[in-house]
This record gives C-alpha cells, structure tokens and sequence, in this order.
C-alpha cells in the first residue's frame, strides 16, 4: 500500500526548520480546524499540467474528488495513476503505522511534491481538504502552496452537523452542499431530521400515505409561533425525499467520510405519521400535518401493537437504506396525556407493570432499541430516552443540559454533546433588532467557539463516554437555504475546530482571524455565511445610583467605534469610543464600527433608562428558574428586557410567585411604580394573576398602593402607575403566578412562566 521512501522523507523533515512568528501567523492563517501541528518550509508546490496523482486503487474516490477540487480551482484534469511517476506528483498513501490515530493524516508539500499519508481512506481526504484551504490564496487559475508538514488528528471521534428537513424541506442539491461543508470543515456525521409534526420527509414503500399524505401540511405558519393570533400563508407545503434520492445522499455523504445517521421521531413529533395513518395515535383522529411549531399532543400510541409493527416495517427500510451502525428515533418532547386517558395504553402499563407514562415512554424505547439491536444496529435518542431508564446500549444525544449527559455516562453509556444553549445553530447569532427571525435564543459565534464539552467541575473519568458534539438546526424559521446558510455558517466552522482541535490550540482570536482569510473560499463556494460576528457589543460594568457604566467593543482588529447619546446617527463626526462611558440621562446609544475610515455593518442600538430604583439594593423572596435567572440587580439595571427575551434581563418565574424588595436607602416622595411583563402564551408565558406594589417607611409595615390585573399585550405590557402624596423607602412588587396552564391553551398542564424586567420607581 505504502511506497516509504524513508530516507526522502527523513531529509524533507531535515528542511523544516521551525517556523517564524509571521509564517505561524500565515500557517494558521489558513485553516480551520487548527491543525495539531503544522510547520512551514521553503519554496513553494506549485501544480502544472504534468502533475500526476498517485493513488493506490483503494483510493480511487479520494483521488477523484481531489481531481474535482483542482478542476474547480484550475480547471485542469489530472492523471491518476498508481505507479510512481518521474516528475511532479501528489501522493496519496495509507499507513496506519506513520499516522496512527484514526481519522488523522500527515501533509508534507515540498517544491516538487505533495504527499498525504493517511491512518484510513477519511484521513486522506482531510488531508486533501486541509490542501485545499491552504491553496484558497492562489491566484486564479493557478494553485501554489508554500512547503510545510502538517501533522492533524481529530480530538472526538464523532463530529456532527444536523438538519431539520421537516419543518422546512431542501433539495437534495442542498443536502450535497451542506455535506461538502461538512467535509470542508472534517465534520464527519450528517443527522438527518427526516420526519416531525409537520412533514414526513422520508419514501417508506410499504407505507405509501407517508407520502401522499404525511409529506404535506395544508398551510404555514407566518411570522414567529410567540405572536397572536397566528397567521398563515395558506399554502400547501411538502415533499419528500425518494428512496433513490437518499441513496445518491448516502453515497455522495460515504464518499466523503461522512456517515448519514437518520432519525425518524418516536414516539412525539409523530402528527404527520398520524395524518396518514391515524389508527397509530390513541384517539384514532382525524389529525393533520402541523401547520405551527411546538409541541404536539397527540402521539404514537404504546399500548397498540400495530404501532410497533408499522415503525419496525419504517425502520427495516430505513436500514436498508442508511449502512449507518446508529439510528435516531427521537424520544423527546412526548406529551404524556393521550397515553393517561388511552385504554390500550393503561392495559399496555398493567400488563407490563409500569408505575407511570415515563416508564411507558422508556418500555417504548427499549423496545425500538431492542428490535434495531437485532439488526446489528444501535439506537441514539435525545435526552428523554432517560425517562423511566435507558436502553441498554442507547446512546445519549444530550441537548437539554449538562445533567442528562453525566446521568447518561455515569451509566457508562455513549453521549453526543448537542447542547441546546450552545450549539444550536436556530438561535440568534445576534442581539441586533435587525436580525432575521429565528427560533429564539442566543448564540453567538463566540459562543460556541467556547462551548466546553465537559466543565472543569465535572468527573474526567465521564469524559472517555463524551464521544463527540454536534450542532443542531432546527428549520421552523429556515423558509430558504440562504437562510439556512446563514444560521450554519460560521458557527459550524466553530464547532468543528472545538469538534477537531485539540484543546490547546483554543484561541477565538486566532480562530477569527482564520476566519477572516477564509472569507474569498467561502464568497466563492458561494454560501451565505453571516459576517456579524464583529459587530459591537456591550458590558455593563457598573450601575450606580443614578448612572450607568458601559464598555463597548468589536472583535474586529482596527476596528474605531463612534458613537452617539443625542439620537443621531454615529459617524466620523461622532464621538470616537476610547473607554467606558457614564451614562447618567435616559438615552439611546447608537454606535458606528469603522475600519480604515470605512463604516463596517449595521449600526449598534441601545437604550438606557435612568430611574430611582437603578442600582438600588433588591432581595427576592423566591428564586427564579435557571434559564430566566441571574443576580435581582438585573431587574434594576436600567435595561429593559426585549422582545426576543434573549438578553439576558429578563427574569423568570415558574412555579412561584415574584416578591422583590426594592431598598431606596432614605425615605423620599414616589410618583410612579412600574413593571414591564412579558407575555407570550406560546411561550407558556403568562402576566402574573394581578402584580401588586406596595411601599414603606421601615421595611416592616407595609401599605399596598396598586394593583395591576389587566395585561393586554401579547408582548412586552408596560405597567406604569402614577401615584401621589406617596413618601416611601422600601417598594415591595409582588407577582402572583398563573400557576399551571390551563386546558385548550399552548402547554396545558405545565408550569407558567412569569416573567418580568426592570421594576422602575420614579
Ligand atoms: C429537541 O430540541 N427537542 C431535541
Ligand atoms: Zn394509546
């Protein structure tokens, strides 16, 4: 397999002397993932016409798309071959004993050759992608590469990328393209979401209503699920994806080292099975594809056997078609209640002697995972495969938080990291408001950058069950693959450094500045990956009675930062931002990022409010949740919570009530108490039963001076009451929650969530 020419490569090494700081600077430049190890040399590879490629036959794949990667970029063709020729050649050699971790490859280019030696077929085409990114400079037409050794393994051996193809369908010409990003960036797994509420995306011959039917919802949500009433835009909407056409997916995917992992929803996400086939849910129907995200009541029933026959039958041709050791079937997100009121599945959990529906969910799983076990393969599900015990050998995908995955290893069972804070890929990678909608969230690119796979307070000894990470995009609001793009690109490039990279190349300055030197690669791929990772944020970093103090900054290097506090628009004329600003007024801030005296992106908004209660002192009787947390100053910092909720002010509580205390410091005249309160009821978001304010002299004998009980904004409501005669030291704002959601409504029977920001005295 392996022509070793030891001594030719011993006095190649013999020219690499170590690199300069710039050519470090130039190596890394280049490539994302960081390499392990790259050192440069002198001269230059430069590809001519005469150029041979020498692949062993086993390599024939590999040599190819290397042939079309250098088509694209000189529009030669060049001979392959598996004999060694005299001139010029690119070698392409498997040897597991020079390169010996999985996956990995050597790269030496020296002024007359190239050769990549791979521990397996997948590390020869890293080794050609990683090529590839270092000849992105070349001019056009032209491919010149300067001499260096670049030794490259992956840190986790699963490396992922996910779509969702039911809430919004894509081409197969698509799917290719976000596979040949995948490869790009030596991502090795393509979930695919093929089946939810809203479309059945999968040809299952033995069921033909999956498509006639299931493929196809009658109309789609406009706009975002949280607002009301909901609108749509009365259009069919479907597809799917023939058996053929997966099959021309999972070679192209193979051919690049890319396993296709797909996943079919059991037993929630199921209404558009149902639509077809309504026999399968506990109340026999009607039901219909959704037209709306969210969660869906109605579910595969467990107590039918008929329900076990159909999925065995969808995943027997789901095997035949995906060669993949793991199947996805879902398991998250099941609502419990048709199964409560269900005779056949109260008889299934008597026969089966099962305390409650969570363990009816876990005798579901088990018994999918018992059936793709005797077909040789392994189940992976989401995180509520936990309910009521796991399958023995299910691998977690763990999206909810850290606590699913620890549960899952201390198990000793395998988890894919694909937290929902972190790398879910439908957030919002901006807080700016002109941001496209998205599912909600944020998520910026920095964060994922930093997205640690295990925290440093967790047990190393789970760390060997963490097999890899994963991005998540959901497509709810990915109506095109531009947007889709957008949503993907950077961040994917992020999370496949942190996916490859070892840890001690982590350096998001370095990782952006190879980003940068990537951006005429990915401008000529084309995909439309979002460039706002250098807009201006800000840090509160004090806020005191009366006045507030703020940072801005960009990630851009030379990037100058003019701002506004009069409500114009910021330019060169502005005031050039040199340090932390006081603000002690109500003001907008607008701000301008400027480079080489050029205005970069969209312009920086934020509004500070100035009132008596910033910076004051408030205790909270009751905590609230961890997603909606953080100190009780926030609700006195002068921000107010926005729409998206996702900045971080406001605050949440579920399960109990709000009671703060705010502490003015000395008595003084009141005239307006307020609250801002969030209500989204898709959101299981509710304005409180009635918010009271109530004042006192000593913090002991309080007198309630408003009530509030009327909130008609399906939004942000401001409550703002005007008071008189009123002298007080202390404001107690006391929030009673709606408690659990009633029946017909989004959520029934779950916790509310009260959610507020910024209690304000004036
Ligand atoms: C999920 O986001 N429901 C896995
Ligand atoms: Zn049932």
């Amino acid at each position: 397999m392996m022509k070793s020419t030891g001594l030719f490569f011993l006095l190649i090494v013999l020219a690499y002397a170590p690199s300069t700081a710039q050519e470090k600077a130039a190596a890394t430049a280049a490539l994302i993932p960081a390499p392990v190890e790259v050192k440069f040399g002198q001269g230059f590879f430069t590809l001519g016409k005469h150029t041979v490629i020498r692949a062993d036959t086993g390599l024939a794949e590999e040599a190819a798309l290397l042939n079309g990667f250098i088509r694209q970029q000189t529009g030669l063709t060049l001979a392959v071959s598996s004999k060694k020729p005299s001139i010029s050649s690119i070698d392409l050699d498997i040897d597991p004993l020079r390169v010996k971790e999985p996956e990995g490859y050597q790269l030496l280019i020296s002024s007359d050759a190239i050769r990549i030696t791979g521990h397996d077929g997948a590390g020869i085409l890293y080794g050609i992608q990683t090529w590839r990114q270092l000849w992105q400079h070349s001019p056009v037409g032209a491919l010149s590469v300067k001499a260096c050794i670049i030794n490259d393994y992956p840190r986790f051996a699963y490396r992922g990328m996910h779509l969702d193809v039911s809430r919004h369908f894509f081409s197969v010409a698509f799917i290719k393209k976000y596979i040949d990003l995948l490869s790009l960036y030596k991502l090795n797994t393509f979930h695919w979401h093929l089946t939810d509420d809203q479309g059945w995306r999968i040809e299952i011959k033995k069921y033909p209503r999956l498509q006639s039917v299931a493929a196809w919802r009658d109309e789609t949500l406009i706009g975002h699920k949280k607002e009301w009433p909901h609108r749509f835009d009365g259009k069919r909407y479907g597809g799917y994806y023939t058996q053929e056409q997966v099959k021309e997916v999972v070679r192209y995917a193979t051919a690049r080292h890319i396993t296709v992992i797909p996943e079919i929803e059991m037993p929630g996400h199921a209404l558009a099975a149902l639509s077809a086939y309504p026999q399968l849910g506990c109340t026999g129907g009607p039901y219909k594809a959704a037209t709306c995200w969210g969660i869906f009541d109605d579910v595969f029933c467990a107590g039918k056997d008929s329900v076990f026959t159909f999925l065995q039958d969808v995943l027997d041709e789901v095997m035949e078609l995906f060669p993949s050791t793991y199947l996805h079937v879902g398991g998250d997100e099941c609502p419990k209640q048709r199964w409560a009121a269900c005779p056949h599945c109260r008889k299934r959990m008597q026969e089966e002697h099962l305390a409650n529906e969570h363990e009816l969910q876990s005798y579901f799983i088990k018994r999918i995972s018992r059936y793709i076990d005797s077909k040789g393969r392994h189940l992976i599900g989401w995180d509520e495969i936990l309910e009521g015990g796991l399958a023995p050998g299910a691998t977690v995908m763990s999206w909810g938080g850290i606590e699913g995955a620890i549960s899952a290893a201390r198990q000793h069972h395998h988890v894919i990291m694909t937290p929902e804070d972190e790398l879910y890929f439908d957030h919002y990678q901006s807080l700016y408001p002109a941001e496209p909608l998205a599912a909600g969230g944020y998520t910026s690119l920095k964060d994922v950058y930093n997205y640690q796979p295990l925290p440093d307070t967790a047990d190393r000894q789970l760390l060997p069950y963490i097999t890899g990470i994963q991005g998540q995009l959901w497509s709810e609001y990915l109506p095109t693959p531009e947007q889709a793009e957008y949503m993907l690109m950077p961040r994917a490039m992020a999370l496949a450094e942190r996916a490859w990279s070892p840890e001690t190349r982590k350096s998001y300055p370095d990782f952006l500045s190879r980003l940068r030197s990537q951006k005429k690669m990915l401008d000529n791929i084309p995909v439309n990956s979002a460039g706002n990772f250098d807009e201006i944020n800000y840090t509160v970093l004090a806020v005191n009675k009366g006045s507030i103090r703020i940072t801005l900054r960009s990630d851009m290097p030379g990037g100058k930062i003019y701002y506004s506090t009069d409500g114009s628009r910021p330019g060169l004329k502005s005031r050039l931002y040199k340090g932390p600003v006081n603000i002690n007024q109500a003001v907008l801030l607008r701000a301008a990022l400027y480079n080489g005296g050029k205005p970069v992106g969209r312009i920086f908004e934020q509004s500070f409010h100035i009132h008596k209660a910033i910076g004051a002192s408030v205790a909270l009787q009751n905590a609230p949740t961890s997603k909606y947390g953080g100190p009780a100053s926030k609700l006195v910092n002068g921000i107010y919570g926005v729409h998206r909720y996702n900045d971080q002010q406001w605050m949440g509580f579920s399960g109990n009530d709000l009671e703060a205390v705010i502490d003015l410091e000395k008595v003084q005249p009141i005239k307006v108490v307020g609250a801002n309160i969030l209500q989204y009821h898709w959101q299981r978001m509710w304005a409180p039963v009635w918010l009271q304010f109530a004042v006192s002299v000593d913090g002991i004998h309080y007198k309630t001076i408003a009530r509030q009980d009327e909130y008609p904004v399906n939004g942000i409501n401001k409550v703002r009451i005007k008071l008189q005669g009123i002298t007080a030291r202390y404001i107690k704002v006391t929030g009673i929650n709606k408690g659990i959601i009633p029946l017909g409504e989004y959520g029934a029977g779950a916790n509310s969530l009260l959610m507020i920001d910024e209690l304000i005295v004036n």
